[in-house]
């Protein structure tokens, strides 16, 4: 299985989780990291599993370089039956009422548009101080175990 790891970043956070990310697994996957900003939704395959990491701005936004491809998605509203994927909002429960808002869209477009969520909606909490990567590997890892149950049991 290809593992793509497609971050949205604002001040660059996503991109070095993102990084981590593909470090913990480039021994064992055939691993990609893109910048969402590079990335169209034709560009969505069904043999690989893609990694959304991406983040909130404004109030409750997206941020700039995932804001192309979220604004495709909407606008084209392509077929993703068949499509894998997994996410993990990078946010800050400073801003109560928006908290990690952005990536929780992303999802719940990709959800619409028919593909399907690998694991739970994943979330790092700028205000815990928790580093970032650290959470994301060990979130992933979570996730990767929830693929090997299901294919276990099919
Ligand atoms: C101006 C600004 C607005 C933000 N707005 C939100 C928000 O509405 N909700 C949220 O959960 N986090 C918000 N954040 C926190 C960021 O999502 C968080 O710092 C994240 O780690 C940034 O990741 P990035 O560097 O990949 O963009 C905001 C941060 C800034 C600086």
């Amino acid at each position: 299985m290809k593992i793509s790891i497609l971050f949205g970043t604002e001040s660059g956070n996503s991109e070095m989780a993102a990084e981590d990310l593909a470090a913990s697994l480039a021994d064992t996957y055939e691993t990609e990291i893109r910048d969402l900003a590079e990335v169209s939704p034709e560009d969505l395959r069904e043999d690989a599993l893609y990694v959304f990491v991406c983040s909130t701005y404004g109030e409750g936004e997206l941020p700039n370089s995932a804001l192309p491809f979220y604004t495709a998605l909407s606008q084209t509203r392509p077929d993703l039956t068949g499509v894998h994927y997994a996410i993990f909002g990078l946010g800050d429960s400073f801003y109560t009422e928006t908290f990690g808002h952005g990536s929780l869209k992303l999802d719940a477009q990709l959800k619409d548009l028919g593909a399907h969520r690998a694991g739970d909606f994943g979330r790092h909490d700028a205000s815990t101080w928790e580093p970032v990567g650290e959470v994301a590997v060990a979130w992933f890892e979570d996730v990767l175990s929830s693929l090997q149950v299901n294919s276990n049991a099919a």
